[in-house]
């Protein structure tokens, strides 16, 4: 793991035209999906991650030929084992997602459970419970999960409770399996929906009406050639650097339908946001109005773009209200924002935030994945210079940010700690 940091100068204003990357999370659950087949299956549009490069590690672990060319994967998974190696899948709870491949392909698998991290315990139980209703015997020992899957079978499954993951592992599983399987109160975002397209292309028959899913599997799938959809995250952090340096920054390649909950608290927040010719416009303005936002599960507003606006809300022009609903855990940024200044104030799932005039540039610490973004989108704002240390956090998520912002006309510098 790196120790690289950011030295962010703050107050310029961001102007200029950037490309959005490929869908992390869209990414890793095709490069899993790609096992359903022993065919060479080809992925284009992948953005350069930490995590699509564990992913990838653990494909030719497992025995898959993976080549790499641009941002496109070739993968040749003809031979492949079914024991994830517990280093990789420990630092990615995607690996979840290998789950559906290995007990499709070797009637068995061997992962290590995943443990939990920085923004919540992030336990699997409704993965497992649907499993175990396809007639997979699942066990767990030492840590590790021992799955076998010799009889499997359509069933009905509704949901606990909504889950990204969880609807992606259903479907990839169901999706091998030749009877009717109806799953109920699945997930619906952007990247779920990338899977059902695949998992179509491959030769499953799905059918998605509101929150359920009717899927008809086929024991050979076909191998695939699909492009990722851009990542809506990255899009939003974009978005949110342009309305908190006041500057004018235009989107391609996002897709604005990905976007609305985002677009929408944007404009809410006096913030100007145009549609135009398949580009993203945002202009920052002043002052920006403080909101009360919850996140929800898409379409709702997500909670992987809470703590970006949680640093945009820290210099608005009054009070702001975040209610983080889908994870336990999810404010690990607030005492780093209060090393720069702002004024937050934390009670359970609930932020009050009463914006300030000015954030003061300061060294911070990332604890996960956004809230390492939202650290660098208060660092821009900044008077002075910021630190954002542990970088390789941001790095999971996002391809060379650093690069982005200062195409935009950013200060920002990536170092790396001796
Ligand atoms: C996916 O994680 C994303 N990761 C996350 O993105 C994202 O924050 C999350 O969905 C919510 O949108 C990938 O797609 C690889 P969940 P996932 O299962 O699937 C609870 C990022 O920043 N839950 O939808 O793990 C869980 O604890 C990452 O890119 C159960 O209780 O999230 C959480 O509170 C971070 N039991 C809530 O549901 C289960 O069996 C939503 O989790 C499963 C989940």
């Amino acid at each position: 793991m790196h120790r690289d940091y950011l030295i962010i100068e703050g107050g310029k204003s961001l102007k200029g035209e950037v490309l959005v990357s490929g869908s992390k999370n869209s990414s890793l659950a095709l490069i899993f999906a790609s096992l359903l087949s022993e065919g060479e299956s080809l992925l284009e549009g992948v953005p350069e991650l930490l995590d699509v490069r564990n992913a990838i590690e653990i494909l030719k672990f497992l025995g898959a030929k993976v080549k790499k060319v641009g941002n496109s994967l070739k993968i040749l998974p003809k031979e492949i084992g079914c024991m994830a190696p517990d280093c990789l899948v420990r630092k990615m709870r995607a690996s979840v997602m290998l789950i559906p491949p290995l007990l499709k392909r070797k009637g068995r698998a061997v992962v290590s459970m995943p443990g939990g991290c920085a923004i919540g315990v992030r336990p699997i139980d409704q993965h497992l419970k649907y499993f175990k209703r396809a007639g997979v015997e699942v066990e767990m020992e030492g840590g590790y999960l021992l799955l076998r899957g010799k009889k499997l079978r359509g069933c009905e499954f509704t949901f606990d409770r909504i889950t990204v993951t969880g609807t992606m592992n259903a479907l990839m599983l169901s999706s091998c399996i030749e009877e009717e399987t109806y799953l109920h109160n699945v997930a619906l975002e952007p990247e779920v929906l990338d899977l059902v397209e695949v998992l179509k292309k491959m030769g499953a028959r799905i059918s998605l009406k509101g929150r359920s899913a009717l899927v008809i599997g086929k024991r050979d799938l076909k191998p695939f050639k699909h492009r990722v959809i851009p990542d809506r995250i990255e899009a939003g952090t974009l978005l949110v650097a342009g309305a908190i340096t006041k500057g004018e920054v235009v989107l391609r390649g996002a897709i604005p339908e990905h976007l609305k909950s985002v677009i929408e608290a944007l404009r809410r927040a006096n913030q100007e946001v145009l549609l135009e010719d398949g580009k993203i416009y945002i202009r920052g303005k002043s002052p920006i109005k403080p909101l009360s936002l919850e996140t929800r599960e898409f379409p709702g507003f997500p909670t992987d773009m809470q703590a970006q606006f949680m640093a945009l809300l820290c210099v608005a022009e009054g009070r702001s209200l975040i209610r983080e609903r889908i994870f336990e855990n999810r404010f690990k940024h607030v005492g780093e924002l209060l090393r720069m200044g702002a004024r937050i104030y934390v009670k359970g799932d609930l932020a009050q935030i009463e914006g300030v005039k000015k954030l003061y540039g300061a060294e911070v610490f990332s604890t996960d994945l956004r809230a390492s973004a939202g650290l660098v989108l208060a660092g821009l704002r900044a008077e002075g210079i910021t630190l954002v240390k542990d970088i390789y956090h941001l790095d999971r998520g996002y391809e060379r940010l650093e690069e982005k912002l200062k195409k935009l006309g950013a200060k920002i510098e990536r170092e790396t700690q001796v």
